[in-house]
């Protein structure tokens, strides 16, 4: 399995689209409020990809049918934006790629629709930053991708939350999903040796109650078991020769 080592021009339009990825997120965010629907956030999202002349990567890949992937409360990951409105109080899961250049970035936001309190829902997305910063700050050359998956596991073990363990972090590039698979949970020193040059989606996603999910009729939808609220972060970043770059941060 070899994983691809990037260009510097790959790399640089990896750059110029991983900011226009997380700036789209950013507006996202801002508009993600009571009543608004995810459909609505979708039409945003393309409307912003066509305003920065980047494609988006998840429309039409395996077939998904939006721009987007937003994921309500005990909706873990895939969920396809439908015309229901967003309340208050909502956990919200937003995913999106694009390409730029022919290169890929991934990430991946989390928050609670303005308005009413959700505690719950707001500390278990305040861990599941801390793990991505976590098993962030394992990425440089010479470490192991277990080394990131212990780092983000230590974080949610502690704070009591569960890992779902089907869903992982991976390779991104000329594809969505490339080598190598990175865990959200491992051994340090075990897994794939990082080098320089490698870009990696980083994306804890964990739930509050048990780590078992199902996929609805859909075929996307990934609901966890027991419903409870689960969460995810992503960030696409860059192994570089120092340590890392985040790629999609907003600017
Ligand atoms: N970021 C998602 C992942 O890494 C990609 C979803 S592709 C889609 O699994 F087609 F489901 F949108
Ligand atoms: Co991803």
């Amino acid at each position: 399995m070899e994983i691809p080592i990037k260009t510097s021009l790959e790399i640089e339009a990896m750059r110029k689209g991983g900011r226009i990825l997380g700036n789209l997120l950013k507006r996202l965010r801002e508009n993600a409020k009571p009543g608004t629907t995810t459909l609505d956030l979708d039409s945003l999202a393309l409307k912003i990809c066509e305003e920065e002349n980047v494609k988006p990567a998840f429309l039409g890949y395996k077939g998904y049918p939006a721009v987007i992937c937003s994921s309500i409360n005990d909706e873990v990951v895939h969920a396809i934006p439908t015309t229901k409105e967003l309340k208050s109080g909502d956990l919200l899961s937003i995913d999106c790629g694009i390409v730029l250049d022919g290169m890929i970035t991934d990430a991946a936001i989390s928050l609670v629709v303005e308005g009413e309190k959700n505690a719950e829902a707001e500390n278990l997305i305040k861990t599941t930053a801390k793990a991505l910063a976590s098993g962030i700050s394992q990425i440089r050359p010479g470490n192991k991708t277990g080394d990131i998956g212990f780092a983000i596991q230590e974080v949610v073990h502690k704070a009591g939350y569960h890992i779902i363990r089907e869903l992982t972090g991976h390779g991104v590039g000329k594809r969505l999903h490339e080598p190598p698979i990175i865990n959200n949970y491992g051994k340090r020193g075990e897994g794939f040796t990082l080098k320089p040059g490698m870009t990696l989606a980083i994306e804890p996603i964990i739930a509050i109650g048990g780590r078992f999910i199902k996929t609805l009729s859909d075929n996307w939808t990934i609901v966890t078991r027991d419903h409870s609220l689960a969460a995810q972060i992503e960030h696409t970043v860059l192994v570089t020769a120092q340590g890392n770059e985040i790629l999609t941060s907003s600017s």
